[in-house]
């Protein structure tokens, strides 16, 4: 008998993806046979990058992954899974304060959906300081976040944010 695909998602804002996310995301793959990249749609909340380019900066970092797939969701992310097949939702977390926020989220939505499971990866330690809206504070100010982001995503930042063009004065 065909064994079941075992489909997980990995879900967030990603403005912009970081170095945090793309640990987690090549760390999931190897766990499933296809791993989706669950982009929140969501018109309401303006990030730095629109929805496009954060799907952009995602397919450009990912692109070595295989078993990837990036899509778009919005409304309840269980929702999404239910549709999709999907019966896994990877978080990762870099300290003690995210532990507190992935636990509701995954009772939370333990209890939307029982038959959907939330797996939680700890980030790397040089990870466990970087989050999109940090890099975001940081680079706006000036400050160097190269090991923090994919190239793609820096040269992204500091042409949005004009701190390229500032270098080269
Ligand atoms: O980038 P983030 O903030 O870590 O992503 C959080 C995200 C998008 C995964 C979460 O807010 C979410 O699942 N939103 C969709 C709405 C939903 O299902 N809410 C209930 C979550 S318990």
């Amino acid at each position: 008998m065909k064994s079941k695909k075992r489909k997980a998602i990995f879900a967030g804002s990603f403005d912009p993806i970081t170095n945090g996310h793309l640990d987690i995301i090549c760390r999931a793959s190897k766990l499933f046979d296809e791993l989706q990249i669950g982009v929140l749609y969501n018109p309401n909340k303006k990030g730095l990058f629109d929805f496009d380019e954060r799907v952009e900066l995602i397919k450009s970092c990912t692109k070595h992954l295989k078993n990837i797939k990036i899509v778009s969701f919005d409304g309840l992310l269980v929702n999404y899974c239910k549709n999709n097949g999907i019966d896994t939702l990877v978080r990762g977390v870099r300290t003690g304060a995210d532990i507190e926020y992935e636990l509701q989220m995954a009772h939370m939505n333990r209890e939307l959906d029982p038959d959907i499971e939330t797996i939680i990866l700890p980030t790397k330690v040089e990870h466990s300081f970087v989050s999109s809206s940090l890099v975001k504070e940081v680079v706006t100010v000036g400050g160097d976040v190269k090991n923090l982001v994919p190239k793609t995503v820096l040269d992204e930042l500091e042409r949005k944010t004009n701190r390229g063009n500032e270098k080269c004065m």
